[in-house]
C-alpha cells in the first residue's frame, strides 16, 4: 500500500495510537467521543493497567471504555485532569475547533474544561483556515429551538434540527441539536461567548475558550504535531 492509499480510517487509527504518548501514567484521562476517539479508546484498552481510569464525555464512550475494563469516573468525583483527548470536526491554526458532529459537545466541553491540556486527534481533512465550513452543531433546549434558529438567520446562518430515524435527535442530556450552515466564524472567542448566552442555548459547538493546546494530525506521511501554546 502506498502512502496515498491510506484511508481516513487508517489516519484516525494512527493518531489514536499517537495520543497514548500524552496519557500520564497512574492518572485519570479525559476521553472524548467519535470515530477517531474510538481508535484511541481501543489503544487505551491495551495499557489500561497503567492508568487509574477515565472520565468520559458521552454514554457511547463510557460503554466502549467499560467494555474494555477501564473504570469510568464521574467528573464530580475527580479533580483536575492532566489531559483530555478528543477529535474535532474542524480545527484552525490556533487550536480553535468546531465540535459536536457526534452530538456530545456539551459533555465534551465540560470534561475539556476540567483538563490542563486538550490534545485534539484528527485526520488532516479537519484542518481549516477559518471555522465555518462544517455545519455548526448547537445543543438547545427544545422549546427555544425555533427562536434560536431565527437568531442564526439574522446572521446569515441556516439552522436545521438534527434528526435521527425521522424524529429529533435527543442528546445524552435530553436536549436537541441545531446544525447551522453558512456561518463565517471570524472571531471564534467572541462568537462562542455571544451565542452561549442566548436563552435556550445549552452549548455552542465552537471550542475557543476550551481550545486545543496540541493537535495530532494524521497525514499519509505520518503524524504531524501542531502546538498552539
Ligand atoms: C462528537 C465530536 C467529535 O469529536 C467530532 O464529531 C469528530 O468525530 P470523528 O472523530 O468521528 O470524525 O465532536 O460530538
Amino acid at each position: 500500500m502506498t502512502q496515498a492509499d491510506m484511508t481516513q480510517d487508517q489516519l484516525k487509527a494512527m493518531v489514536g495510537q499517537a495520543a497514548l504518548d500524552y496519557v500520564v501514567a497512574g492518572e485519570i484521562v479525559g476521553v472524548g467521543t467519535g470515530s477517531t476517539v474510538n481508535k484511541f479508546i481501543d489503544e487505551l484498552g491495551l495499557i489500561k493497567d497503567r492508568i487509574a481510569g477515565a472520565v468520559s464525555s458521552s454514554v457511547a464512550s463510557t460503554q466502549r471504555l467499560q467494555a474494555l475494563g477501564i473504570p469510568v469516573f464521574d467528573c464530580n468525583d475527580v479533580g483536575e485532569l492532566a489531559v483530555y483527548i478528543d477529535g474535532a470536526d474542524e480545527i484552525d491554526h490556533r487550536g480553535h475547533m468546531v465540535k459536536g458532529g457526534g452530538a456530545a459537545l456539551t459533555r465534551e466541553k465540560i470534561v475539556a474544561a476540567q483538563a490542563r491540556r486538550f490534545v485534539c486527534i484528527a485526520d488532516e481533512s479537519k484542518l481549516v483556515e477559518r471555522l465555518g465550513r462544517f455545519p455548526l452543531p448547537v445543543e438547545v433546549i427544545p422549546m427555544a429551538a425555533q427562536r434560536i434558529a431565527r437568531q442564526f438567520a439574522a446572521m446569515q446562518g441556516q439552522a436545521t434540527l438534527r434528526l435521527k430515524d425521522g424524529a429529533p435527535l435527543v442528546t445524552d442530556n435530553g436536549q436537541h441539536i441545531l446544525d447551522v450552515r453558512g456561518l463565517l466564524i471570524a472571531d471564534p472567542l467572541a462568537f462562542e461567548s455571544e451565542v452561549n448566552q442566548w436563552p435556550g442555548v445549552v452549548t455552542v459547538g465552537v471550542f475557543a475558550h476550551q481550545r486545543a493546546q496540541v493537535c495530532l494530525l494524521g497525514t499519509p506521511a505520518g503524524v504531524r504535531t501542531l502546538k498552539f501554546d
